[in-house]
Order: structure tokens, then sequence, then C-alpha cells
């Protein structure tokens, strides 16, 4: 067994993600160091409906998650005793899964006598970038870019999050897989528009940019996504060029709003992109050309901390008990929430932070 200490900051929390197609568990400590993490993907079960059906997903999180949870304490080789507080995703997302995860956080809560953290999947990503850049303060703007979420966001400290801009219809990964399966690239077809928008040239196709200039704070993609229909259909056009030119798009209305955030809320010292667009290149490359312009610095975290994961939820239990190290644990009567948006005076917007 391993020993370790358990000072202030050095508590070690154990994280359990389970809100949309990845089940995750993960060991991470105050210092930074992540013990031991695990992570298992659903996408063979959902590819053949081309989307993340709920049900599935719920029984998949059920199976995997208490043998995943022994894998990572043997592979850390700690036991619960060792462990200071149990950090569970608990909304936004498919609650079905959301309740297998925060449910199981509750049961090793109460059976190790042992803080449960109940912890907003958003804040998760909005702090992931924290945990890989130890040199990263606060305040930065955030983009976070997934399958389920499209917002920027002001990140001002532990627990303080304006929303400069959200979704009012579909996410931007979404969108991406919409297109993939529009042009018949299958699920997930992130990777595969990008890896197809190669070989196209991304001016072939006249294709909207939604919103742009608009001075409201929010994003759409639901008319890029018919506009990417109509080109399939016309057949007037090379897949690879509606590829190109759908992703030209969809960067090029990243970019307005962001300016847009900068304008309202700007300056930032730092530009943070989260979520699994943030593996796109043009998008970082479009990001990196729009922090130099606006002398902020960009950060990225590493793919693993981009996309769904376990340590960005054991990750913001470790920062919440930073800022509140005698904090004795959320209720365990809490119930999980499909909807929890980070900034509660943010007004509610029908697409925002739930995958469609
Ligand atoms: O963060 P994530 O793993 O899960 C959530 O949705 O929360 O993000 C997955 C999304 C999918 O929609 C996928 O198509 C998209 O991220 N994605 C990409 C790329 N890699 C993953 N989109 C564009 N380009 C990529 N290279
Ligand atoms: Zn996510």
């Amino acid at each position: 067994m391993v020993s370790v200490s358990h000072s202030l900051e050095r508590r070690l929390i154990l994280g359990i993600e389970s809100s949309c197609d990845e089940t995750a568990v993960a060991l991470v400590r105050q210092d930074r160091t992540i013990f031991a993490q695990r992570i298992a993907s659903q996408e063979e079960e959902h590819a053949p409906y081309g989307g993340v059906v709920p049900e599935i997903a719920a029984r998949a999180h059920a199976e995997r998650l208490a043998p995943m949870l022994e894998a990572v304490m043997d592979d850390a080789g700690l036991s619960l005793a060792d462990v200071d507080a149990i950090a569970a995703t608990a909304g936004p997302g498919l609650i079905g899964g959301v309740m297998v995860g925060l449910v199981s956080g509750k049961a090793l809560a109460m059976a190790a006598d042992k803080p449960l953290l109940a912890i907003n999947h958003l804040e998760g990503h909005a702090l992931s970038p924290r945990l890989a850049d130890a040199s990263l303060e606060f305040p930065y703007l955030l983009l976070l870019v997934s399958g389920g979420h499209c917002q920027i966001l002001s990140v001002e400290g532990v627990g303080q999050y304006q929303r400069l801009a959200t979704t009012i219809d579909d996410a931007l990964g979404e969108a991406f897989d919409k297109t993939a399966k529009i042009l018949g690239l299958g699920y997930p077809g992130g990777p595969a528009v990008e890896r197809l928008a190669t070989e196209g040239d991304a001016s072939a196709v006249p294709l909207p940019r939604p919103l742009k200039g608009s001075k409201e704070p929010h994003f759409s993609f639901a008319g890029l996504k018919s506009a990417v229909l109509r080109a399939a259909d016309s057949g007037l056009h090379k897949p690879a060029d509606i590829a190109a030119s759908f992703q030209q798009a969809a960067v090029d209305c990243l970019i307005d709003r962001l300016e847009m955030a900068l304008n309202t809320a700007g300056p930032f010292p730092a530009l943070v992109v989260a979520g699994g667009v943030a593996a796109n290149q043009t998008v970082r490359g479009a990001l990196e050309t729009l922090a130099e312009k606006h002398n902020m610095r960009f950060t990225a975290p590493p793919l693993a901390l981009c996309t769904d994961n376990a340590a960005m939820i054991a990750w913001a239990g470790c920062e919440r008990l930073a800022v509140d190290p005698d904090f004795a644990g959320d209720p365990l009567d809490l119930k999980a929430r499909p909807r929890w948006p980070l900034d509660p005076e943010a007004e509610a917007v029908r697409g925002a932070g739930v995958k469609a």
C-alpha cells in the first residue's frame, strides 16, 4: 500500500463521471497528482444509432461503474480509507446516467463516512485547465465546446462563473456529428469531418454563419446544419468541400462570438478551450490567432482532460475543498439534475447544457 499524507493541501479525492457516454473514475490529490484514472467509452453501443441513446447509456454506466471503482483503487494501491472525499457529477446531463454515478458516490460516502461533493459537470470542464496547468490563474475566458455544450464563460474563481454566450439550439460537437451523418462518415463525427476537410476547399460551398455580428450572447448551429443538408442533397458539391466549408463556417461563428464576449466582458489575460471539439486543429489555430490579437495567453488542456473524464470531477472537488477546507459535504438526499446552469443569473435557453 502507498502511504498518503492527508494535509489540507494534499487531500485525496475520488471522482466519478457518468453524465453522458463515458463512464469514468479517477483519484486526484490537491497537489495535482493523478494517482489513477480509468475511462470506458460507450461509442460502440451508440454507434448503430448515430448518437447517444439515454437508456443504453444508463445501463452501461450501471454495469461498468462498480468494477471500475475497484480497478482504480487497485491501480493506485489505495483503499477507500485513504480517500478524503467522494466527488460525483450531479448534473447536467442524461439523468439516468447521472443518477447511477451520483447514487454510487452517495453509497461510498455513506459507507466510508467521507464527505460527498456533488459536482456540476460544467464546473469540471471549467476548472480542468487548472489541473493541467498550475500557473493558470483566475480570471480566464473559457470556450467550452463539446457534444453537449457550447458556451463562453468568464471563469472568475471557484464557484464564480459568468456565462457570456450559449447555444440556442445545437452544441457545436452535435453539429459536427450531424454533418458527419449527412456525409455518411459515421459516429462520432468530429474527427471524421476534420479528416475529410483536409482534402476540401473551405470556400467552395456558401454556408451561413448564424448569429454572426449579433449583439445577443448566443450561438446557433441549427441553420448551418440544415444548409449542410441542402448542400449535400443538391449533388453539386464534393463531400470534402462540404466538410471543409462547414468547419470554416463553424470556426467563423466561434471567433465572432468570442469577439463579442471580449467586447462586452474583456479584456482577459488568458483564453482557454475545453470540450471534445477542442481536439480540432482548425479550431485551435483560429483560437491561437485570436488570443495573439488580443494579447491573451492561449491554453488548452491535454485532450484526455478536454473530453469527458473523472479527473476533472475529482479536481473540481479539490478546488472546492481548497476554498472551503472545513466543508462537511453535500446532503445525501441531494437530487441529480438534468439541467444545472453554472451561472444562475443567466437567462435559461432551450439548447443549453443538455445533449439532444
Ligand atoms: O467533450 P466530449 O468528449 O463529450 C461531450 O459531448 O460532453 O465531446 C464529444 C464531441 C463530439 O460531438 C465529437 O464529434 C466532437 O466532440 N469532437 C470533434 C473532434 N473530436 C471530437 N469535433 C470536431 N473536431 C474534432 N477533431
Ligand atoms: Zn462534457
